[in-house]
């Protein structure tokens, strides 16, 4: 495996495999890898000649007083993950080499960027598209994997790649879960014992809306009361959201219908927690 930090040498590397006729997968990470961008790792191993991974914690979509300075960056592990997982590039720039002078384009995925943890997190997503089309612009992959546990950054970066005409296709791969319905995430680690145990009240609350939708209901305003009840259980939970919303459009819903995206937000102590299911009314 092959390890780059500038833009230059990634691109040499990926032209390289191009020119033996290799087809290229990249997976975007932020570092502090766990089984969830294993998995990501394995789909693109399994679906591409040539694997990059990236490994940058992105300054541009962290607003101020989040967790940009404290998210994890164990280099060594990561390495080692992406090794032994058949990577064959990794792409791990610095800041500067990302972004050398003040940034003054952005990709703004207007709607889609706006509900759900738009809300909570602004500018959040114009950092995703953005660092993701200067990720996809140097690397040039294929296909690009992404988790579903991040549901609105998989509809942000689809719009986004559909209305550039962006030359790459987006696998989406399922959440991956803790034994307990907790899903994995490089934030996870922030939590005390205690809060590890109680955050799992969220899964708790998505399996009971996408059970109710599943049964019939259709009222949003029902299934998201109930949803509130399971997550109540943990007064400590301070909840963002609880929402029901068309899977693709992101936007919210009164009454479930077609692919409806059950997702919640909410903070344990000083952690941030998302996790979301999407459930295919009509098709039980
Ligand atoms: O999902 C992440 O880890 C990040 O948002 C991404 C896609 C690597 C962009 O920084």
């Amino acid at each position: 495996m092959q390890i780059a930090a500038t833009i230059t040498e990634i691109r040499a590397l990926v032209s390289q495999a191009r020119k033996a006729g290799r087809t290229v997968g990249f997976v975007p990470t932020m570092g502090a890898l766990h089984a969830g961008h294993v998995a990501l790792i394995q789909a693109a191993v399994e679906q591409c000649d040539f694997v990059v991974v990236s490994l940058f914690v992105n300054p541009t979509q962290f607003g101020p007083g989040e967790d940009f300075e404290k998210y994890p960056r164990p280099l060594d592990q990561d390495l080692a993950l992406c090794r032994a997982h058949g990577a064959d590039a990794v792409f791990a720039p610095g800041r500067t080499e990302m972004y050398p002078r003040q940034n003054l384009t952005w990709v703004s995925v207007e709607k889609v960027s706006e509900p759900l943890c738009g809300r909570f997190r602004p500018g959040h997503f114009r950092g995703v598209a953005t660092v993701c089309t200067k990720l996809f612009s140097i690397v040039g992959p294929d296909l690009a994997f992404f988790g579903q546990k991040d549901a609105q950054q998989v509809a942000v970066i689809q719009r986004m790649v559909a209305d550039l005409n962006l030359p790459l296709e987006i696998v989406v791969c399922p959440t991956v879960r803790e034994p307990d319905g907790l899903a994995l995430s490089s934030r996870n680690q922030y939590l005390s014992p205690q809060e590890r145990k109680e955050a799992t009240v969220i899964y708790r609350a998505l399996c009971r809306a996408a059970g109710l939708i599943r049964a019939g209901e259709t009222d949003v305003a029902k299934i998201t009361e109930q949803m509130h009840e399971v997550l109540r259980q943990v007064p400590a939970l301070r909840i963002e959201y609880a929402s029901v919303a068309d899977a693709e459009s992101l936007a919210e819903l009164r009454q479930a219908r077609g692919r409806v995206l059950v997702a919640v937000a909410g903070r344990l102590g000083s952690t941030r927690l998302i996790d979301n299911v999407v459930v295919d009314v009509g098709a039980h």
